[in-house]
Order: structure tokens, then C-alpha cells, then sequence
């Protein structure tokens, strides 16, 4: 289906975009990035010509090779192996976090207690982005969620848009300062790595460092934040599937997280641009051509899950598309919130046995990211 883009002043307006909803047709466009490009933008509209020239350009937004170019650099640090290494370092946190918790009292909000100083940290840390910078990163990066929401009024959203640029900016030039820093004294994180020349002899510009660090706290913070609180307030809406779940928690957390993430689609949809004529369902597209596809919509697909308005923590297979498709562009931090995950509701339910949501959450308003702004608990 087709929509249209409203004209906005001030603002360039696109020639609108295609809607994708299925799962075979999400998945078959995200397998196929030679048709489906994600140059220049997977944000439709695509963000102004300016803002690449100041931010430069993150992988999410590139096709191969540069994509791959950039993605082999940075993978090395999201393999299994380095990710077993962090599983100490995510349970300290955590219990930290749960310390913090119980010397509060019987509650609070589970957002800003428990899931973004996890998810926060957890990337700052592998970033190796300073205790002192930290705030102003959690920050920055609501902001910027914020910005990705409906605003009342078009002077406030130009407001939040400046806002945004600004906290953008700051956030760049903050990890190409942390950079320099690493190339004269080398540390053991992921900034270091990615500064000094590694076995391939590849390493990322200042310019490459800047975009890449702030797509990874902004793709990685919300999205795992989203996810732990979610889980909470389903797994207390649900109390069988807590009741399951806890009954053998190592066997059905795995089948749990990929429920939840199936269930909410933290990010509820991404965009492509078409680069040569071809046919989805009947319709023809053109180069040039936007598609938006719904992660959130291909995920209720009946037709490739049963009841799929269920939340069953037993769901399997689960083929989600809820970290996108296998394909070049999957989640690079899939495996990293699943860490996350297992390791905070597993902490919680042992320390906090009680722990459950409370009242109603409040919602982000956004068509991108499915999030909460504040969701209350006790325990
Ligand atoms: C529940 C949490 C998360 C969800 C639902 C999620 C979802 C997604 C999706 C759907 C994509 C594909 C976008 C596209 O094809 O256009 C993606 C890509 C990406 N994600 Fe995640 N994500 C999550 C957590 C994280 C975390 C924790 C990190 C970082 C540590 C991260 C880093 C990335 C990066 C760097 C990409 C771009 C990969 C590429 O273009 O090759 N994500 N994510």
C-alpha cells in the first residue's frame, strides 16, 4: 500500500513510500539488499543532505562492500566468544543495579532504576566510554528517541530537532575526542580496537568512529532498555508464563527473550530504497522507490505464527524479525541483549522474588521504537 508524505514547512517532503506488512514479503526485501537498498537512509524520509555531511555515515545506512567493510571491523567485538568474556562484567553490573534497588525501597521506576543504567552501562563499558560522560550519553540518547516521536505542535518539534542535532553533535565529537585519546594510549575497549590497526591492517577514520559510536548507543541503549521492561510487564501480566519459566529458567529463557522480542518489536519498522524495477505482490516498483518494511506487523503474521497475539514463552520456532533477518543487516547486538536479558531477569527473580510491574506504563509516542518512558514496579 502506498502513502502519500505530507507536505511540512520548512521540511523537504519525500515522494512517500510503500508499505510492506508481511512476513514472507519483510523478510524476502531484507534477504535481498541488492534490490533493497539501505542507502542512502533506512529513515524514510531520509534525513536532510547535511546531516551525513556532519555525522557521516553509519553501517545501518550503507550497502556492500562499505557496509561490509565496516561491519568486519566491528564485529570482532560481538563474537561469542568475546560476548562469554563480558557475562562477568554484565552479572556485576547488574547486581550493582539490584543493590541500588533494594536500598531504595519497595519500588520506583523500573526505566530509569533497573533497564537503561543496564543497557546504558553495559555499552558504555564495551565502548569504553568514561563514568564522567556517562549521563550526558543516556541523555542524548532520549533525546534522540524523543525526536523519533509525534510532537503536538510544529514549533516544538522544531525545537526537539535542533535539540537533537545539538545532542548529536556533542555525542560525536565526544567519542573522536575518546578516540585520539586511544590512538596516543591504547586501552583494553572497543574504542582502542577500533583506532589502531588490527590484524587486517583496518581501522576506522575519526569520521567513521563518531557515526559508528552514536549508531551503537543509540541503536543499542533503548532497544535493550525497551526489551527488559517490556519483558517485566509481560511476564507480570502473564503470571503462568512467569510461573513456567521460573520452574526451569535456563531451559525457557531462550524461547522467553524470543518472545518478547517477537511479542513488542522494540523497533518497529526500518526503511529501503529500490534500486531496480521489481514486483511485491502485484505492485511494481520503481529505482528510486521507498518501501518502509513493519518488523511489528510481519511479527503478528498469522500465517506464520499461530494465535500471534499469544504471548507464549514456549514459542518455537519463533522465525521473528524482530532483529531484522538473517542477511547482512541482522542485529549485530542480537546476542548481546540476549545476555543482557537472561542475566537481569535471572538476578531479579533470585534476589527479588517478588518483583512485578505496577500500574499503567507510559508510553513513548513513536512510530519507530516501541518504548516506554516510565514503567513502575514494586517487589
Ligand atoms: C531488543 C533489542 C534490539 C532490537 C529489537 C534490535 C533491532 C535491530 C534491527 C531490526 C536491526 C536491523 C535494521 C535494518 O535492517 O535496517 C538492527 C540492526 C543493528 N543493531 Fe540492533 N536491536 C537491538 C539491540 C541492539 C544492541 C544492544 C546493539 C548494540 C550493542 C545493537 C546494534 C545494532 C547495529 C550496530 C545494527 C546495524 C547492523 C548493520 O547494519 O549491519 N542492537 N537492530
Amino acid at each position: 500500500m502506498y502513502f502519500g508524505e505530507p507536505r511540512v514547512p520548512g521540511l523537504r517532503s519525500g515522494r512517500g513510500f510503500y508499505a510492506i506488512v508481511r512476513h514472507k514479503e519483510v523478510t524476502e526485501a531484507l534477504r535481498n539488499p541488492e534490490v533493497f537498498s539501505s542507502y542512502p537512509s533506512v529513515s524514510i524520509p531520509p534525513p536532510p543532505p547535511w546531516a551525513k555531511y556532519i555525522f557521516g555515515n553509519s553501517m545501518v545506512n550503507l550497502d556492500d562492500p562499505q557496509h561490509g567493510r565496516l561491519r568486519r571491523i566491528i564485529a570482532r567485538a560481538f563474537t561469542p566468544r568475546m560476548l562469554n568474556k563480558m557475562e562477568e562484567d554484565v552479572t556485576a553490573s547488574a547486581n550493582r543495579i539490584i543493590d541500588r534497588v533494594i536500598a531504595h525501597g519497595p519500588g520506583g521506576d523500573f526505566i530509569s532504576m533497573v533497564a537503561n543504567p543496564l543497557a546504558a552501562g553495559v555499552i558504555c563499558d564495551m565502548v569504553g566510554v568514561p563514568e564522567k560522560h556517562r549521563s550526558l550519553v543516556i541523555d542524548r540518547v532520549h533525546t534522540w528517541a524523543d525526536y523519533t516521536g509525534v510532537r503536538p505542535g510544529f514549533l516544538s518539534s522544531v525545537r526537539l530537532g535542533v535539540k537533537n542535532t545539538r545532542g548529536m553533535l556533542g555525542l560525536r565529537s565526544m567519542f573522536v575526542e575518546l578516540g585520539k585519546e586511544r590512538r596516543r594510549k591504547p586501552a583494553d575497549d572497543l574504542i582502542s580496537s577500533l583506532v589502531n590497526a588490527n590484524i587486517d591492517g583496518e581501522r576506522l577514520t575519526n569520521m567513521e568512529l563518531g557515526a559508528f559510536c552514536t549508531l551503537l548507543v543509540t541503536a543499542g541503549i533503548n532497544t535493550a532498555s525497551n526489551g527488559m521492561a517490556h519483558g517485566l510487564r509481560l511476564l507480570t501480566e502473564h503470571p503462568e508464563q512467569r510461573e513456567l519459566l521460573l520452574s526451569d529458567f535456563a531451559r525457557h529463557m531462550p524461547t522467553a527473550i524470543e518472545e518478547i522480542v517477537r511479542y513488542v518489536t522494540p523497533g518497529m519498522r526500518t526503511g529501503r530504497t529500490i534500486t531496480r524495477e521489481h514486483e511485491v505482490c502485484g505492485q511494481r516498483l520503481l529505482p528510486g522507490d521507498k518501501v518502509v518494511l513493519y518488523f511489528l506487523s510481519a511479527n503478528r503474521d498469522e500465517t506464520v505464527f499461530a494465535d500471534p497475539d499469544t504471548f507464549d514463552i514456549t514459542r518455537d520456532p519463533n522465525p521473528h524479525v524482530g532483529f531484522g533477518a538473517p542477511g547482512i543487516h541482522f542485529c549485530l547486538g542480537a546476542n548481546l541483549v540476549r545476555k543482557e536479558m537472561t542475566v537481569i531477569f535471572r538476578e531479579l527473580f533470585d534476589r527479588l522474588p517478588g518483583i512485578r510491574a505496577v500500574g499503567e506504563p507510559r508510553q513513548l509516542l513513536s512510530n519507530f521504537e516501541n518504548g516506554l518512558t516510565e514503567l513502575r514496579f514494586e517487589f
